[in-house]
């Protein structure tokens, strides 16, 4: 039996995080047996929500997952609502006063899981009241799980950090970046360390450059307060692209444990240079989307989106070179694209192999002798398809020596897919087994920062007009330019054959 004793406190209970991941998630967890009968959830928030109008929230969000009626009823009723100022010291007591009778009433041995889904500005005060009216004083773990953004720079999340940290310690801080509950992410290091084909040339000896791309198709929604003042820049690249750069670099794990992992993510994260301000002009190009026209659709421009102002200038669209200074990755770039309104939505890694020291078969492809051969690449697919491919070149059918792109393929079907658990399920369970494998510790945290806050700094410091790129395109020219002066390309082009078939212009 798998069952977890456990009461979650979910401050951000109306939010949308709240009822889009998490209480999906939780009922998986309940399908599966994790959380059976000895768990309970108050939900907090402004709103004066009751039970049961919070209940019936619960149970519309479960409703794709499509349970019972008897089932849905039963997880529900573990539901409580407490409306809360998290402001306001009384509000706890309250709080407090609940949880102890919910402790009792589903015997949870006092173990309690605090879960940050609301705007840090408040992460402070909650944490410091959780203590200060005696939550925290009862048997059973505590435990607290943070969401992004965790600081908006270097130094508001060494300040945020410091407060939590007088409250909770490292061990029992869960901050969550959700692409490491990916599968695919996850699946990283099992390509390398699993295969010693990949591991035994994963450096600067075989490898040309790395390509990560967190590719949306949506626009910024209607999350334009937020991603007015944080950007991509702060929004993708500080957090999911540093974190799955980190594992790709980092050296291999003597264990594969917590305290391992997190060593060598550090050690690499420490490796990328902190560039300086003339670095970052030669080596990150960021955008904004403008309006743009996709297979017969009309998109408008982030500057028209809700709550976005019109003179906006802020990136929707980040591209960039990272280089590791260390043994391992010295002279290899690692290039990182993310973006909004971007052609389609897909995560993949390319890994770009070097060529083949000569080509042999240049003069035997007649009108093509000068063509270099397509190098060797190994995607990793993150989503929407989940799955790896590797291109080798092979020989063309027929007389003649001319060499053909060869793709072997491994996707996930759909099946697997489907069974494959959602990213947040995974992090909760996680947290709920005290493993922290897959969040992301202090030092990363401030790491990642460090590299960043100075991309930011050089770009404040730059008043030159903001490049654009039509909506639902992989992004401005000035993209492309950052890999041709290398002699590379991106090996991820959707555009073009978008092109091929006119749905763009
Ligand atoms: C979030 C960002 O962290 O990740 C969003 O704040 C972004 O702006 C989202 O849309 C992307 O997540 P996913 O899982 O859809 O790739």
């Amino acid at each position: 039996m798998n069952e977890k004793k456990v009461l979650f406190t979910i401050f951000g209970a109306t939010g949308d995080l709240a009822q889009r991941k998490l209480y999906p998630s939780l009922f998986r967890l309940y399908r599966k047996g994790d959380l059976v009968e000895s768990f309970a959830i108050i939900g907090t928030a402004r709103r004066p929500w009751s039970n049961e109008v919070y209940r019936d929230i619960v149970k519309e969000t479960i409703a794709g997952l499509e349970p019972t009626p008897e089932e849905a009823e039963a997880f529900s009723s573990h539901f409580y609502y407490q409306s809360h100022d998290v402001q306001d010291t009384e509000h706890y007591n309250t709080l407090k006063k609940l949880s102890d009778e919910l402790d009792e009433k589903y015997q949870l041995d006092g173990n309690r899981l605090f879960y940050l889904a609301m705007s840090p500005n408040f992460f402070g005060t909650i944490v410091a009241h959780l203590q200060s009216q005696g939550m925290l004083e009862v048997d059973g773990y505590h435990r607290v799980i943070i969401e992004k953004p965790f600081g908006t720079d270097y130094e508001t999340a060494r300040q945020l950090n410091e407060e939590i940290a007088t409250v909770f310690n490292e061990e029992d801080i869960y901050r969550i970046d959700h692409y490491l509950g990916k599968e695919m992410v996850q699946n990283i290091s099992a390509i390398r360390f699993a295969n010693n084909f990949f591991e035994s040339m994963w450096n600067n000896r075989f490898i040309d450059n790395i390509q990560i791309n967190i590719a949306e198709d949506l626009g910024v929604e209607e999350r334009g307060g937020y991603y007015e003042k944080s950007g991509a820049l702060k929004d993708m690249v500080q957090n999911h692209i540093l974190q799955v750069l980190a594992l790709l670099a980092m050296e291999p794990p003597v264990a594969f444990s917590e305290k391992e992992i997190r060593v060598e993510k550090i050690k690499a994260l420490e490796a990328v240079r902190v560039y300086t301000p003339e670095e970052v002009a030669k080596n990150f190009v960021r955008a904004q989307y403008s309006t743009g026209k996709f297979k017969g659709e009309d998109f408008t421009g982030y500057k028209n989106e809700l709550n976005v102002d019109a003179n906006s200038e802020t990136e929707t669209f980040v591209a960039g070179k990272f280089v590791i200074d260390n043994f391992r990755w010295s002279g290899v770039p690692f290039y990182v694209r993310t973006g909004k309104r971007l052609t389609e939505k897909g995560t993949r890694i390319n890994i770009v192999f070097k060529q083949v020291p000569v080509n042999v078969f240049k003069s035997a492809i007649g009108t093509k002798s000068n063509q270099q051969l397509e190098p060797n690449v190994l995607t990793i697919y993150i989503q929407p398809t989940e799955g790896f491919s590797l291109s080798l070149n092979g020989k063309e059918v027929g007389p003649g020596f001319n060499m053909l792109p060869i793709h072997l393929e491994h996707r996930n079907s759909s099946e697997v897919m489907s069974n494959t658990p959602e990213a947040y399920e995974k992090l909760m369970l996680d947290a709920l087994n005290g493993d922290g494998t897959n969040f992301t510790h202090w030092d990363e945290v401030a790491q990642s920062w460090r590299v960043v806050d100075v991309i930011r700094q050089a770009w404040d410091q730059d008043h030159s007009v903001l490049p654009q790129y039509p909506a639902r395109t992989m992004g401005p020219k000035e993209a492309y330019d950052l890999l041709e002066k290398d002699g590379f390309k991106w090996i991820w082009a959707p555009d073009e054959w978008y092109r091929e078939r006119n749905l763009l212009d």
